[in-house]
């Protein structure tokens, strides 16, 4: 490559304006539906504090490591995900393609969440009698269990991943970093209103006080996998999406400081996402049993017995759908950003294409819910564990398998091959910064973090979990 042509390369690519963009993008990518989705469910079926207590030690400790290691390898290789890994070792470019092939499922159903996330905004606005009628039934209805689900399927995704396109022709600064400027702050807002909303209700303390309380003997195994595949779910570790926020990172700024205000960020969410839900749970003694329709059908009934409860429903879909944005932008950002460098494809056009290539296979997604017969058991492994559908399983396979994979060679590949030595560098530029933990990030990233993933990976195949 000549030098003319790197140059004119390197001009091609977005950067962030700021550090405070950058932040608010990398967390606007962290947090998603599995802070509000997901977490607090976890949590709860994970005992309270001693699960809260784990996911914070798991973030510290291997998340954080493993997150360092994805901006490094970006802002170092200025690539996306293949291309880091071909100017570093291509031998390694397979790494890069399970990032993004990996990225490419979670992103085909994540629009159609996002879907129902506006389907549900919408209701609560025209018909939130509908839906507290009978919550689950309403549920259904959007996937599809009266006939064809053209609003849940089709409409509500097409204009959510709509949305998410029109962002991403703005570009990297212009479009991705205004957004989450501005949806981030709407996020803390929602979620502190809601907070409040929550556990001033009667009851709620009893809410409180189990997520405060911290009982060892609630910690199994199953819930440390639980906090831990949670964790790399939720920092968007395992799929090189970091990477490509990284390469975009100008090489003033300091990494060690933005990977701990983005970790603190998006576990603060999480938690308080957690000390939102399970309060009002407790207030009006719904079932929080409902694994993934628990955002759905379980807090219709919460918010039926919530004085103002259709007002505060919209309000906190809304809330999840800046969350599903902010996260389906970066998402599809990775795979741009790797048709766009490693094909010479033009970003507008990338853009339309994988949007809607995204959104047709998304749509099975959510047809596979409840509308084609695409049902049936998956896995009976030895726990009985399986899938009452085709898109719990591919979700499966994402969370479960793929991202501690891909999150697992990643570690290998910047611990042994790359070195750590090299990503040190890369964050102290030249002295600029220190990196005073550098010795004790080395060990982790070599030895540690590979070793709990590699448990995790092993026990959530072998032993099997519940698929929620
Ligand atoms: N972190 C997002 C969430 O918690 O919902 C999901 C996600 C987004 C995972 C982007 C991975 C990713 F690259």
């Amino acid at each position: 490559m000549s030098l003319k042509h790197e140059h004119h390369h390197h001009h091609k690519r977005g950067e962030w304006s700021s550090s405070l963009g950058f932040i608010l993008a990398a967390a606007g990518s962290a947090v998603g539906l599995g802070n509000i989705w997901k977490f607090p469910g976890r949590a709860y079926r994970g005992g309270g504090g001693a699960f809260l207590l784990v996911y914070i030690l798991i973030v510290v400790f291997i998340g954080s490591v493993a997150m360092l290691s994805e901006f490094a390898v970006g802002r170092n290789t200025n690539s996306n995900a293949v291309g880091a890994f071909n100017k570093l070792n291509p031998k390694w470019k397979i790494a890069g393609w399970l990032g993004i092939i990996t990225g490419f499922i979670v992103s085909c159903y994540y629009i159609q969440v996002g879907g129902w996330v506006l389907n549900y905004i919408i209701a609560y606005v025209t018909e939130p009698s509908a839906v507290f009628a009978d919550p689950l039934n309403y549920f259904y209805g959007v996937l599809g269990a009266n006939g064809f689900p053209l609003m849940g399927a089709i409409v509500y995704p097409a204009i959510f991943i709509g949305i998410c396109m029109f962002v991403l022709f703005k570009g990297v600064s212009g479009g991705i970093e205004k957004f989450n400027k501005i949806a981030m702050p709407g996020i803390v807002f929602l979620l502190l209103v809601l907070l409040v909303r929550s556990v001033t209700m009667p009851g709620a303390m009893e809410g409180v006080k189990y997520l405060l309380h911290v009982d060892f003997k609630t910690l199994t195994s199953g819930t440390i996998l639980s906090a831990l595949g949670q964790a790399f779910y939720s920092l968007s570790i395992g799929l090189a999406i970091m990477v490509t926020y990284g390469s975009y990172l100008k090489k003033e700024e300091n990494i060690v400081k933005n990977v701990g205000y983005i970790c603190f960020f998006d576990t603060m969410v999480a938690i308080v996402a957690g000390f939102m839900i399970i309060p009002a749970v407790f207030a009006t003694g719904v079932d929080p049993g409902i694994g993934g329709g628990f955002a759905f059908a379980s807090l219709a009934g919460v918010f039926h017995q919530m004085s103002g409860g259709a007002f505060f429903g919209a309000l906190f879909y809304l809330l999840l759908l800046f969350a599903a944005l902010t996260s389906e932008i970066s998402l599809v950002e990775g795979t741009i950003a790797f048709i766009s460098e490693e094909y010479h494809v033009n970003r507008k056009k990338t853009i339309i294409i994988l949007g809607v290539v995204m959104f047709v296979i998304g749509v099975f997604y959510t047809l596979s819910q409840l509308y084609l017969p695409i049902k049936g058991v998956w896995f009976d492994l030895a726990n009985g564990l399986q899938f009452p559908s085709f898109g719990d399983f591919l979700e499966f396979v994402t969370d479960r398998l793929l991202m501690p994979l891909g999150a697992l060679l990643f570690c290998i590949f910047v611990g042994w091959v790359w070195r750590p030595e090299n990503a040190i560098k890369e964050v102290e530029q030249d002295g600029a910064f220190t990196f005073k933990l550098a010795k004790l990030w080395s060990v982790m990233v070599k030895f540690v973090v590979p070793v709990a993933i590699f448990i995790v990976l092993v026990c959530g195949l072998v032993f099997g979990m519940s698929i929620s």
